[in-house]
């Protein structure tokens, strides 16, 4: 009666195990195949207003002739190297993150008119991305926005007044990346 019993319950043992195995089988496939972003997504019509479009270029141009550092870029393909699709505008929400609590807030009062509509503006794109997350390891995300910043900071405040210059890239890119 043990042995039998103990023959029984090692042989349910056993099933659970293998339904274990099943189960865990699944979760990976299942974890393979689901993307490894969600909510990195703005609407494309956001990028397409007249209005905002010029302003954020005209802020741009009048920063960039405040800079006269041109044999440094922050926005552009060295930034998302190796980082491609949603994972991108990812990136970007990092950069754009920084970009206004770092540099745009603190430089509200200056380059008006146009600096309050563009702050506006990407403050809204900003929480539009707040759900955006990134599910396996973003390190070389992370290290890429690092390097932004550690370049910005170095330059001071001709590093800011760069970033300010780059925004209509900052633009471009977040609607490349995330429409
Ligand atoms: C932006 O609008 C201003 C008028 O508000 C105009 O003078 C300027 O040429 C426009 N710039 C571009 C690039 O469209
Ligand atoms: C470039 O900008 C820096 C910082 O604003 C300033 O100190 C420097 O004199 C400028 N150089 C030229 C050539 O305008
Ligand atoms: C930047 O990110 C921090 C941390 O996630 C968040 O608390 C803050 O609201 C963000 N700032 C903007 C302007 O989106």
């Amino acid at each position: 009666m043990a042995a039998l019993q103990k023959s029984v319950s090692s042989s349910f043992m056993g099933t659970l195990a293998a339904g274990c195995l099943l189960l865990l089988a699944l979760w990976a496939q299942e974890g393979a195949s689901v993307p490894v972003t969600s909510n990195c997504w703005l609407d494309r019509s956001q990028f397409q207003q007249p209005y905002i479009i010029n302003r954020t270029f005209m802020l741009a141009e009048e920063a960039s002739f405040a800079d006269n550092n041109t044999d440094v870029r922050l926005i552009g393909d060295k930034l998302w190297q190796g980082i491609h699709g949603k994972r991108k505008c990812y990136l970007m929400k990092q950069v754009l993150n920084f970009t206004l609590e770092e540099v745009l807030f603190p430089y509200s009062d200056r380059f008006q008119p146009y600096m309050q509509d563009v702050v506006h503006f990407l403050a809204r794109l900003s929480s539009q991305l707040n759900q955006c997350h990134i599910k396996d390891d973003d390190q070389h995300i992370q290290k890429n926005v690092q390097k932004l910043k550690d370049t910005v900071k170095m330059l001071g405040e001709s590093g800011e007044i760069k970033a300010i210059g780059e925004v209509y890239l900052l633009f471009t890119a977040l609607k490349d990346a995330c429409t």
